[in-house]
């Protein structure tokens, strides 16, 4: 016989003939703790009353009186009832869990089957706008380099005719001259950026990494956009540079990064205003920002501004909307990222840079470059 059982049998009469005759709230209260003995040890309802059955006949034998059983029946019912109550307890117990088990598992598969679904069509979404940027990618490439050999040839022609080698022409032809040269000027370097851009993204442009002077990179950059920014009315300055400070970079792509900041500085800023280049040294880096006292980028443009194509609706400049996209792409090829901070008369888009130092150590050069943890 499970032990827990025969200990229940041995102790189930008296504490029921104690209560039968008489017992009060204590025998009850045994009754009670006897049930709640009987359901941790795993004793069955049905086993119990068994004990209780045979304690009960027990009990009416030793009385004998009939007139006496009536009321002891009665009062071994209260017994077996208060002995009952835990499994009760439990029964119930484990029917309201069972039932918020249900509740929230159902909730839950909604839920888990709601989010599945969402994911399969974020999914396909997500597969759909891939197949539409490779397409879109594969076609701008087509054209850019069918358009570039004969585009570049007609720009050569227009500069040539500018030029004077066709002979004079009236001030009519000279305008419409004029407005073709710069549209296909326009053109050749729509072309350009698209061919740069595609070429970044397929990991096909070559860098051709090398520890240069920041500061002399920054004046030759600058000296190359006065040309363009001259004719705006506008100064570039380069305010500070550390001295000593070098990155190691493609010099090629970083005039190209420069020349689109530069370009875009002095494209906003009002007529006789500075651009100034500041460099300085900046978590553990070197950060290069170029600052305009211009309008300022609209703050609902700014989640997009370093997207291909994107112009803010206010700004009315020329352009084709590439030239931040390239600077950002080209920046972190080489291992850094561009931000900006814009208030109307005053915005800086910048750039950071490992600084690259070279240390020896075992004999073997090394290079410096983010700090840990970047
Ligand atoms: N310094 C700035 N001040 C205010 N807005 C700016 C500034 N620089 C860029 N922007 C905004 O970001 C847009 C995108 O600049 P981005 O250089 O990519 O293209 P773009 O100058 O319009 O054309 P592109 O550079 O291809 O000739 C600009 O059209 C303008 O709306
Ligand atoms: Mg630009």
């Amino acid at each position: 016989m499970n032990p827990a059982l025969e200990e229940l049998s041995n102790q189930y009469p008296s504490a029921l003939r104690e209560y039968c005759n008489g017992g009060g709230e204590a025998a009850l209260l045994r009754a009670y703790q006897l049930g709640r003995g009987a359901v941790a040890a795993g004793v069955s309802a049905l086993e119990v009353g068994t004990v209780h059955q045979e304690a009960l006949v027990s009990a009416l034998v030793e009385t004998l009186a009939l007139a006496e059983s009536a009321p002891i029946a009665r009062r071994a019912t209260e017994f077996f009832a208060e002995c009952l109550a835990p499994f009760e307890l439990t029964r119930r117990g484990f029917q309201e869990a069972h039932a918020a088990l249900r509740d929230l598992n159902q909730g839950l598969e909604r839920r888990l089957s709601a989010a599945l679904q969402d994911f399969e069509s974020a999914q396909d979404e997500l597969l759909e706008q891939k197949r539409m940027e490779t397409l879109k990618n594969d076609f701008i490439s087509v054209i850019s380099h069918e358009v570039r050999t004969p585009l570049t040839s007609i720009h050569g022609a227009l500069n040539l005719l500018k030029s004077g080698l066709g002979g004079e022409l009236n001030p009519q032809g000279q305008r419409l001259l004029d407005a073709a040269y710069r549209n296909s000027q326009r053109l050749v370097r729509l072309v350009n950026d698209l061919l740069d851009l595609q070429r970044i993204e397929s990991g096909t442009m070559t860098f051709n990494l090398r520890p240069v002077d920041l500061r002399s990179l920054l004046e030759q950059a600058i000296e190359a956009s006065q040309a363009h920014a001259g004719p705006l009315g506008i100064k570039l300055v380069l305010q500070g540079a550390p001295t000593g400070a070098r990155v190691r970079v493609d010099s090629d792509r970083m005039m190209q990064v420069m020349t689109n900041l530069l370009s875009n500085a002095a494209k906003f800023s009002p007529r006789g205003e500075t651009v100034v280049v500041e460099a300085s040294r900046h978590n553990s880096g070197l950060r290069v920002g170029v600052t305009d006292r211009g309008p300022g980028v609209p703050e609902e443009f700014h989640e997009r501004i370093f997207q291909k194509f994107a112009q803010a609706a206010s700004s009315d400049r020329g352009g084709s909307g590439l030239g931040l996209s390239i600077t950002k792409a080209i920046v972190e090829h080489m291992s850094g990222r561009v931000g900006f901070q814009s208030e109307p008369g005053r915005t800086t888009f910048y750039f950071d840079l490992p600084e690259w130092r070279r240390t020896v150590s075992r004999g073997k050069a090394s290079e410096n470059t983010w700090p840990a943890g970047r």
